[in-house]
Order: C-alpha cells, then sequence, then structure tokens
C-alpha cells in the first residue's frame, strides 16, 4: 500500500493534485503555459516555477482581486517577471496570447472565498478551450478540473462534455478523470492533449 504521508507522494484527492502531477510531467524550463483562471494564484505559482527562468506563463482573471492575489503570491515567490496577468476573460485568450503553448490550465468556479456569483460561464468557456486547442504544440495539454456540483456547474459540465466528445480522435487525446468513492457531482479532470 502507498504511504501518501511521504512529503514525495502527492495525496491524489480531488482534481487538483491531478491536475498538478500532469503539470510535473508536461511542463519543464522554457515551457510557455497558460493559466487560464488565476483566482488565488496558487496554480499560476506553480506554473511559473515549473517554466523555470527561460519560460513563459499567461495568467487570466476577470476579478481585480484575483489578478492582484496572484501578482502578490509570485512576487512573493520572486516568479513575477516570467508572467504575464491579464485582467480579462479567457475567451479573450487568443488576443494575448500567441502560441505554441504546452499547457492551457482550467480550474472553473468561483473563487474560493470570493464572491461566489462570479463565476466561469459555459459560453466564454467553450470559446477559451476552442481558442486553447488553437495554441496548443503538439504532445500539449489542456487542463480541466469542472465543478458540476456548483451552481450552474451542470450546465457548464454539459457544454465542455460536449464540446470534447466532438473532438477528432485522430488529433486529439481526451480524457476524463473522476474518483469512484465520491458523488457523481464531484469535482473531476478533463485533459486534452493535441496530437497533431
Ligand atoms: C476556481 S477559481 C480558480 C482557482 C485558482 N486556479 C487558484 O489556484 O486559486 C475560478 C476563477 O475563474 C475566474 N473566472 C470566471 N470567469 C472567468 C473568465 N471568463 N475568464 C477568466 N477567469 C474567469 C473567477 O474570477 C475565479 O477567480
Amino acid at each position: 500500500m502507498t504511504d501518501c504521508s511521504s512529503p514525495s507522494i502527492t495525496a491524489l484527492r480531488g482534481p487538483v493534485p491531478l491536475a498538478h502531477l500532469f503539470l510535473h510531467s508536461f511542463l519543464s524550463t522554457g515551457h510557455h503555459a497558460v493559466d487560464a483562471t488565476c483566482g488565488n494564484g496558487h496554480d499560476t505559482l506553480l506554473l511559473a516555477h515549473l517554466v523555470g527562468s527561460g519560460g513563459h506563463v499567461w495568467g487570466f482573471d476577470i476579478q481585480a482581486q484575483a489578478i492582484a492575489e496572484t501578482g502578490r503570491r509570485l512576487a512573493d515567490a520572486g516568479l513575477a517577471d516570467r508572467v504575464t496577468l491579464l485582467q480579462a476573460g479567457h475567451e479573450e485568450l487568443d488576443r494575448h496570447v500567441t502560441g505554441p503553448v504546452r499547457v492551457v490550465l482550467f480550474n472553473l468556479g468561483y473563487l474560493p472565498g470570493g464572491d461566489r456569483n462570479v463565476v466561469t460561464r459555459p459560453s466564454t468557456t467553450e470559446a477559451a478551450l476552442v481558442q486553447s486547442l488553437h495554441l496548443l504544440e503538439t504532445g500539449g495539454v489542456l487542463l480541466v478540473t469542472l465543478y458540476p456540483g456548483h451552481s450552474g456547474g451542470t450546465e457548464e459540465r454539459d457544454t465542455v462534455e460536449e464540446w470534447a466528445a466532438g473532438l477528432d480522435p485522430r488529433t486529439c487525446h481526451s480524457w476524463r478523470m473522476a474518483q469512484t468513492t465520491v458523488a457523481p457531482s464531484a469535482p473531476y479532470l478533463l485533459l486534452v492533449q493535441r496530437a497533431s
């Protein structure tokens, strides 16, 4: 049995640590990456760390509070110079980011500790996913954490699932990863790799 108390082993409780595990295997120094939903900046910080001094990260959030908190977190870690933070919707991704990028990360829903009425929405999420796929380099991945249990989360899940189901399997490898011991409405992870 695996001992998850070891600091070198990630406790895979929920989709976010699973997404982080993928980030560690897909990103290395010099890569370009996007955090499509900065929130409190935890994910942006990890991306900035993994791409190294030669890489670059673009971070999006519509809330000033999220951009400020993410900026503070990056500055504290001395990594602010490798990140471009944009207070903008991720549906404008292709206006700000020129590909190719290795990873685009989405952590959907609302800002933890913030206004729960400001949430990601099906139509803007889908627009951002379409743009992200175009920006990905071959072999690169989209990682999307979905929260069907949130208010509006079921509609967003349905939109994202429909988009993912329509992807061409010759050009994309698409995965859905959910824990088996949780409710069907629990958060889960979607991974889409651009194969060609
Ligand atoms: C679950 S939080 C992200 C958590 C974050 N990744 C972290 O590490 O703390 C979702 C974020 O998406 C943001 N958001 C909502 N709609 C958005 C949009 N259209 N474009 C970019 N960000 C958006 C919210 O403001 C919120 O901060």
